[in-house]
């Protein structure tokens, strides 16, 4: 292979896979694989200057950054379109066009109407000779070399043909992600939106930036000298020349065909992977759109139906912070009321303490607000230059806003809670629900329905309000006949008598499911010692990790929950006893004492170990003690285990002994 082949079969390559990447979106290398091509043909280029050639990939990659752009008149002006906002102003275009053409039916051609920006293109003898801007429809800017590093954008057609083609340059939303990320990372300022960080992309005097920020092209139009034929068939051609063409595309008929293409895109519309803002309708015969003509700068052939605007600015009133049924604490914007995503907004959701922190929201910004389908509204970024002087950055709340509940959160999680649980009133239908479900205290009939009006009409704050239910207050609710309210009655007198396992199932404690619930149930044996245990006694529970126990210690921490235990078991809620299931190796309980202050661990922890284990620890020394476990200052106790010969252990001991137990 002579080294002119071989630079010409690299470039081949090459340009396959970028149409493989941006115009077909199925690429078949990796991007290392692919700067790999790129650097291998960069050197021969280097090493053999003749080779060089304009049409070569290594002239998208960016040369010596302009001072400015030159000005290009466009031969034909770049219109703008009408355009329609409802549907009888679609049927009004229909009925025009074919009043003008004295028809009785129009075929159209329909297209996403993409939200980037359009340039215009041109070939010369079959190679991309040069890019330019809109501009103002008349004269754009002259940005080749950037469209040059646009890879979706053919350098080379087939045929020595001259023509020019019309497009959008746009970001797809996941690049455009990306790059956000990037920027961030670099502790760099975001991009408001795709079509944004595209312009910038393009109106670049350095190419080598708009090279890097993976920019795509899809043609919408070409601009012919004899206008013979169809608008979708110039799109077929254009996209067998190697042009991005959307695969959305499509022709109907009638102003019926259009509201039906409109309403199809619109369901798609977050899932294509760039961004429109409505879709355009062509009259799809050339001869058609001549007749029809032009109305100042629009074309009397085309019309633009817009889908609601997905994002706009408004105003932060004020930061509010709400809980949720779970107990999630969610940061919401309360917005002056914005007409965006086709409603009227009034509130965006902030996500999270961290999403807060890092886009830093304040009282009195001014935010983009994004509505994209059904999505709830949220607020995409801060506009940092229209920041009032003297705004103060918001503060997480670290009580729970509804009631006054300890908030937390593990590392590991994004989502701050309210630690309130049974108590707290944002939380109460989901934990009376759970508490009543099957597999908890199995309330038949204690549904949503009459959980709501439970606690709407405020008879029930806690599962314990539940067993104080009379039947005359049942039978006062709506759909609730005597026979009902009977039979409810009866079937929360009958849930009292229970296993331990689904009462601590039905309390709702974060992360203790039925597993965990039934560990504690067999380890504990009985509620006092596991309302007692403490993290690390906690943690010798067969599976139990940090997180349970912690979240476990949070709950029982809290007054109000133990106040909610102890009226469920005034009213009669009752489990049988069990002994708590010996660990250790299968050997007798053993019983230990333990006195004085240990140096390597709290008494707490010393019990745990112990328990652990599957032994007991009493209070006091007995002939049943095995041990007594003696640290500094051990007091009568000590004495009573000599007195009755119970062998004492030091601490160091007590552990090796525990350890062999
Ligand atoms: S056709 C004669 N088709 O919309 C009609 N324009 O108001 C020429 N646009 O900024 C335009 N998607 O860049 C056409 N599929 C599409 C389009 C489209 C977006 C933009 C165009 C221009 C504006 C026209």
């Amino acid at each position: 292979m002579t080294l002119e082949q071989k630079v010409r079969k690299l470039r081949e390559t090459i340009e396959r896979h970028n149409r493989l990447y941006y115009v077909e979106d199925a690429p078949q290398i990796t991007d290392a694989e692919y700067d790999a091509l790129m650097r291998e043909l960069q050197q021969l280029e280097e090493r053999h200057p003749e080779l060089r050639s304009a049409d070569s990939p290594t002239q998208r990659v960016g040369g010596a950054p302009l001072s400015e752009f030159a000005e290009v008149r466009h031969r034909a002006p770049m219109l703008s379109i009408n355009n329609a906002f409802d549907e009888e102003e679609v049927r009004a275009f229909d009925r025009r066009v074919r009043e003008t053409l004295g028809v009785e039916a129009v075929e159209y051609a329909a297209e996403p109407k993409f939200d980037g920006l359009a340039i215009s293109l041109t070939y010369r003898q079959g190679l991309f000779a040069q890019g330019a801007t809109r501009g103002d429809g008349v004269t754009g800017e002259d940005v080749t070399p950037n469209l040059r590093a646009v890879g979706a954008i053919p350098l080379r057609i087939a045929g020595k043909t001259d023509l020019e083609v019309r497009g959008e340059v746009l970001m797809y939303k996941r690049d455009f992600d990306k790059l956000n990320e990037r920027q961030r990372a670099a502790g760099q300022k975001e991009y408001v939106n795709p079509r944004n960080a595209a312009a910038g992309a393009v109106r670049q005097l350095d190419s080598k930036i708009t090279a890097s920020r993976r920019l795509r092209f899809f043609a919408y139009a070409l601009i012919s000298e004899s206008p013979a034929g169809t608008h979708s068939a110039a799109l077929d051609r254009l996209e067998k020349l190697g042009f991005p063409v959307s695969g959305e595309r499509d022709t109907v008929s009638g102003a019926d065909g259009l509201l039906a293409y409109y309403a199809r895109i619109g369901k798609r519309r977050d899932k294509l992977p760039y961004a429109i803002d409505g879709v355009v309708y062509k009259v799809n015969r050339f001869d058609w759109q001549e007749k029809l003509g032009f109305v100042s700068r629009a074309p009397r052939f085309a019309l633009a139906h817009k889908y609601p605007a997905e994002e706009q600015s408004t105003e932060v009133l004020g930061i509010e912070v709400q809980v949720g049924r779970t107990g999630a604490l969610t940061p919401v914007a309360k917005l002056k009321p914005v007409f965006v995503g086709g409603v009227t907004v009034s509130n965006a959701t902030l996500h999270n303490e961290d999403e807060l922190r890092r886009k830093d929201v304040r009282k009195g910004d001014t935010v983009i607000v994004r509505r994209a389908g059904d999505v709830i509204p949220e607020v995409v970024s801060v506009q940092l230059d229209r920041r009032p002087p003297g705004s103060e950055e918001f503060e997480f709340p670290k009580r729970c806003p509804i009631c006054g509940s300890a908030v937390v959160r593990s590392d590991d999680e994004a989502v701050a809670r309210c630690s309130g649980g049974l108590f707290c009133a944002a939380q109460r239908k989901q934990a009376l629900l759970h508490f009543a479900s099957r597999r908890a205290m199995d309330i038949e009939g204690l549904g949503e329905k009459i959980v709501d009006q439970l606690v709407e009409k405020d008879l029930v704050r806690t599962p314990a309000d539940l067993y104080k239910l009379g039947i005359e207050d049942l039978a006062g609710l709506e759909r609730m006949a005597e026979k009902s309210a009977a039979n409810l009655r009866a079937a929360l007198d009958h849930s009292k008598r229970t296993t331990l396992e689904r009462f601590i199932y039905a309390l709702g404690i974060r992360n203790v499911g039925e597993s965990t619930a039934r560990d504690f149930a067999r380890h504990f044996g009985d509620l006092p010692p596991l309302l007692e245990a403490s993290e690390p006694a906690l943690l010798q529970v067969p599976d139990v990790g940090p997180v349970v126990a912690r979240s476990v210690r949070q709950f029982l921490d809290e007054e109000h929950n133990r106040r909610v235990i102890d009226e469920l078991i005034r009213t009669g809620v009752s489990w049988p006893k069990s002994e708590p299931a010996p660990r250790g190796h299968g050997g007798a309980t053993k019983t230990f004492v333990l006195t004085g202050t240990l140096s390597g661990m709290s008494r707490d922890e010393a019990r745990a170990a112990i328990e652990a284990k599957g032994h007991k620890v009493a209070g006091s020394v007995s002939k049943k003690t095995d041990y007594v476990v003696a640290g500094e200052d051990a007091g009568s106790k000590l004495e009573k285990a000599r007195a009755l010969g119970v062998r004492v252990l030091e601490e160091k001991e007590f552990l090796e002994v525990l350890g062999g137990l």
